[in-house]
């Protein structure tokens, strides 16, 4: 199994802060906001990981991380011209995949979970995973049935067929790249994760793992507050 952290993009709703460096170098409590995905991989037992960057302030990130030595995993490294969306990873990361397996976790998405059982446990097909919101029509919404096998999966949908919302954490097998490659781009311009995982659900291939513990996605200023107060807290709570 592989691992992608996928950490280029805009991050315009975090300007100004984002007109001089990275998003996901930015401090979330006491480290920068990567070494919360990375760790993540790492917990699940991937230690050979690529990260994706935009190339403005690329040299910082590997300033930071170096050969991911220190992680006790290896670090390699590409970068992403434009953000041409999700499952664009999976194109530049085709060569470092090399028919293997692939989680690929987005770079501003922080998790407390271990998922290596469910990671570990992986065969084939595609696993998403899902946590309950009180606000599903802001995300991609996953609906499934008794089994765990996913029924649709919408993005921002008017009227949700469920209250779970898809997180930015994503194990497929190999042919990953090959449905990449021939996904068009939606009209805002992207190619879609949403249409990469539908075509595993089409096939009937795309297992949903449900988890109860923190998720944030730090990318705006509110998150990002939120999930650095809850990190101080933690924090705190361990040195008593
Ligand atoms: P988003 O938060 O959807 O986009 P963004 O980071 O550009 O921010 P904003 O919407 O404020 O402009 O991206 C989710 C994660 O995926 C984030 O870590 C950046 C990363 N990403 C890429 O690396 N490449 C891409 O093409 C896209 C769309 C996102």
């Amino acid at each position: 199994m592989k691992g992608i952290v996928l950490a280029g993009g805009r991050a315009t709703r975090l300007r100004p802060l984002t007109l001089i460096t990275s998003k996901q170098l930015l401090p979330v409590y006491n480290q920068p906001m990567i070494y919360y995905p990375i760790q993540t991989l790492i917990k699940a037992g991937i230690k050979d990981i690529l990260i994706i960057i935009a190339p403005e302030y690329s040299g910082h990130f590997l300033n930071l991380l170096g050969t991911g030595e220190n992680f006790g995993a290896h670090f390699s490294y590409a970068v992403q011209m434009e953000p041409k969306g999700l499952a664009d990873a999976f194109i530049i990361g085709r060569h470092f995949i090399d028919g293997d397996d692939v989680t690929m976790i987005l770079g501003d998405n922080i998790f407390e979970e271990d998922f290596s059982q469910e990671i570990q446990n992986f065969k084939s097909g595609a696993m998403i995973f899902a946590r309950k919101v009180t606000d599903p029509e802001r995300f991609g919404v996953v609906e499934f049935d008794q089994n765990k096998k996913a029924i649709s999966i919408e993005e921002k949908p008017t009227h949700p067929k469920s209250n779970f919302a898809v997180v930015g954490l994503y194990t497929y097998d190999k042919r990953v790249v090959d449905f990449a490659q021939n996904l068009q781009p939606s009209p805002r311009g992207e190619i879609e994760i949403t249409d990469l995982n539908n075509i595993y659900l089409k096939n009937g291939e795309m297992k949903v793992n449900l988890f109860e513990s923190l998720w944030e996605d730090a990318g705006t200023f509110d998150s990002l507050l939120r999930v650095s107060n809850i990190m101080a807290e933690k924090h705190l709570a361990s040195q008593k």
